[in-house]
């Protein structure tokens, strides 16, 4: 056995510690870009509170609100134009995936010049501003990992930044800033924690590390989303949730992600779809599809899961993962087919010459390979 395993973020976990971020930021600049969406931050009071919180610390603060749902790697240019213009020296993402990804983006679009998405096809970069991570939802657990994804107006190509450079420096989980998340929302992102979690661990360069991270995120995953599905306010299942989200960021940030995330990022760099509705609507045929490869492994999940997996022989206790996960989706109302989503017969050519082009690496992680006609027969069963 041999394997690497490093992860240099400040994790701070717990109720009430977004008190602390004035204190933290303050640690790392002395002038602050806040990132952040265009509207929830701004409506929950959210944003207000962290700008005092920051303003008595005396960290002086400029905002730049303008992150979208699946952000554009041109927001990530503004940005990174603003805080070189302020002479801001460290970037704080406030808000859901997007907005730390974004924030991720700036600050290392902040010192590296050009096209970002040079970068993210692979031009290696020379740094980044020093970044503090403040999640509001529970999903792309970007707060544990050195991933940003960005789409590429011009092309749809819809792809990671992934770089040592972009680790937050610091994170706060605070579960109960997860409490205004609507059920729709929550169902979304959640399962994109899933995923995460499942993919890393099916994956051929899942290790033991990010292993014992996943299985534990999926059983937290599977007992307490539905929780904080259908009662927003139970923060006590919000703070299992919340750890499944980071620790499924840092699963990924090891193990990868694998065809799921492959067949996903098309549609939704080319629709703009919600991520995890798009992943909902191809998990079930990836999971069926992925199967047999690592039989085990998707034994273990239905275990994590809650099945009774005794006494099965792997084949048998595998299959159940994939009812455990029907059964799931359907509790969360969360079983839309791709064409629901806007996809048509005739993108199936698009999206499947895209995935080949744009997330080899995701594909070459799957137990099971899966080349243009298995990726087209997929969409096409999803559609
Ligand atoms: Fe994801």
């Amino acid at each position: 056995m041999d394997f690497e395993y490093h992860l240099p973020v400040r994790l701070i976990f717990g109720r009430a510690k977004l008190e602390r971020l004035g204190e933290i930021a303050a640690g790392y600049g002395r002038k602050a870009l806040l990132v952040t969406g265009k509207h929830s931050a701004r409506a929950t009071g959210l944003l207000d509170r962290s700008l005092a919180l920051l303003e008595g610390t005396g960290l002086a603060t400029v905002v730049f609100d303008r992150v979208e749902p699946n952000p554009l790697t041109t927001t990530v240019h503004a940005g990174a134009e603003l805080a070189r213009a302020e002479a801001c020296d460290v970037v704080i993402g406030l808000g859901g995936g997007s907005a730390l990804d974004t924030a991720k983006g700036i600050a290392f679009a902040a010192v590296n010049p050009g096209d970002i998405s040079e970068y993210i096809f692979g031009k290696p970069g020379a740094g980044a501003l020093p970044i503090v991570a403040v999640t509001t939802t529970a999903g792309t657990g970007s707060e544990g990992d050195s991933l940003a994804v960005f789409t590429n107006p011009a092309t749809k190509d819809k792809k990671s930044l992934k770089s040592p450079f972009i680790y937050p420096k610091a994170s706060i989980i605070d579960p109960e800033l997860l409490t205004t998340l609507s059920p729709a929302l929550i169902a979304a992102t959640g399962i994109d924690v899933l995923c995460h979690a499942m993919e890393g661990f099916i994956g051929r360069r899942s290790q033991p590390i990010s292993d014992a991270m996943a299985l534990q995120a999926i059983a937290l995953i599977g007992r307490n989303l539905p929780a904080v599905y259908e009662d927003p306010g139970d923060v006590a299942a919000w703070e299992k949730v919340a750890l499944a989200n980071t620790l499924g960021g840092m699963v990924i940030d090891c193990a990868g992600v694998a065809l799921l995330h492959g067949l996903e990022h098309p549609v939704s760099g080319l629709l703009d779809v919600t991520h995890g509705q798009g992943l909902a609507a191809m998990l079930i045929p990836f999971m069926e599809f992925s199967l047999e490869a690592a039989a085990g492994k998707f034994k273990a999940i239905a275990a994590a899961l809650g099945e009774d997996t005794a006494g099965r022989t792997d084949a048998a206790a595998a299959a159940l993962s994939v009812d455990a996960v029907r059964r799931l989706l359907e509790r969360l109302r969360l079983t839309p087919r791709l064409r629901d989503l806007g996809v048509t017969w005739e993108q199936v050519e698009w999206l499947s010459e895209n995935s080949l082009r744009t997330m080899a690496y995701a594909l070459g992680n799957n137990p099971r390979a899966a080349g243009r006609e298995e990726i087209k027969a997929l969409y096409l069963k999803c559609l």
